[in-house]
């Protein structure tokens, strides 16, 4: 069997740069040399309480960002979860071999459930469908940002327990963790960027110029150090974001400037907006151009029936090892 890439992401808030910088651009890359299966994990986003109109739109728009920022649906899958109903069939099978004591140490759910008034059990129960979303197409290799890992090990110790009570059949799946795993965000650099930290804290993929330069500008630094002293966060944010758009000249001539103490955050600043934009630019062209076009519905139709296939006899064969109908 060819290794097969799966990753997903939720549809709700808006693509940002950590996400495309954490996951997407590797996402894109892997379509060279892998199988690659993309989903957009509406199950996932509905374990808080969101709008369903709001939700099916997001869908489709988050569609219209991925293949825009390069997912090829002619080289890969890419669909919708909930277009593929066994996805929350395997979760369910998947709960029953994973341990209540291992969800309870997740941190995400620690953090969400924190923030949360009323906490339910699809958000406990999210790594599990992770799992299930991940073993359904029997994936070695998982694309994601670093906040990631903790549920990628949950799913590795999922795939080994229901191996060993059912019988070997899941290969046990790795994250692909490249460089930009955690961007963090531009106004409390001590907290990865989120989008659901506020507007301040993230630059949309789509976001206006004016907008992103604004932010840019706005990003928190530090009042200036002594030579020889350790970068802080917020200057050490923007050296990476430097770092994944701009050439590595452009890169070491700051560093260069940053190491003896002659490096004005402000140049920083506008090399880093200048750098982004260049990446940006190109993707906000294609997605203008697509939605233009209209082709999202016909590419997630198509989506879903290859996923389908694939999840079909993967449920066959999972129904009958655990004894089901
Ligand atoms: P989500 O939607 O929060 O994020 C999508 C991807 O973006 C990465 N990411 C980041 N990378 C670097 N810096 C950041 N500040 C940053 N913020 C987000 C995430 O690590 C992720 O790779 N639970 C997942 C979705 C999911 C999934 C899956 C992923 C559901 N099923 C199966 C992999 C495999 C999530 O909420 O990602």
């Amino acid at each position: 069997m060819a290794a097969r890439v799966f990753s997903g992401i939720q549809p709700t808030g808006t693509l940002h740069i950590g996400n495309y910088f954490g996951a997407i651009r590797n996402w894109a890359a892997l379509q060279a040399q892998r199988d690659c299966v993309y989903c957009i994990v509406d199950y996932h986003a509905i374990t808080i309480d969101v709008d369903p109109q709001a939700l099916r739109k997001a869908s489709r728009s988050m569609a219209l960002d991925l293949v825009a920022c390069g997912i090829d649906p002619d080289r890969s899958i890419l669909f919708v979860q909930s277009a593929v109903p066994e996805h929350a069939e395997l979760a369910w099978i998947l709960g029953c071999v994973t341990s209540y004591g291992d969800l309870t140490r997740m941190t995400q759910f620690k953090d969400k459930s924190a923030s949360n008034a009323f906490v339910s059990a699809g958000l406990f129960n999210y790594p599990v469908l992770q799992a299930a979303d991940i073993l359904l197409y029997r994936a070695t290799g998982v694309p994601v940002g670093e906040d990631q890992v903790q549920h990628l090990e949950l799913s590795r110790r999922i795939a080994r327990r229901f191996n060993s009570r059912f019988g070997e059949y899941f290969p046990e799946p790795e994250p692909i963790v490249g460089k930009g795993a955690r961007i963090m965000s531009l106004s409390d650099p001590t907290q990865k960027m989120s989008k659901s930290a506020g507007e301040a804290h993230y630059i949309g993929v789509m976001e206006d110029e004016a907008s992103i330069q604004r932010k840019v500008r706005s990003a928190v630094t530090d009042t200036g150090l002594t030579p020889g002293e350790e970068m802080s966060p917020g200057v050490a944010n923007l050296f990476e974001i430097l770092e994944l758009s701009a050439d590595p000249d452009t890169v070491s001539a700051l560093r260069g400037e940053f190491e003896s103490g002659t490096l004005m955050y402000s140049r920083l600043k506008d090399a880093v907006f200048e750098h982004l934009m260049a990446v940006l630019r190109p993707i906000q062209a294609r997605r203008a151009k697509l939605e233009a076009e209209g082709a999202i519905e016909g590419i997630l139709t198509d989506g879903a029936k290859k996923a389908c296939a694939i999840a079909r006899e993967t449920m066959a064969d999972v129904r009958r090892m655990a004894g089901l109908a």
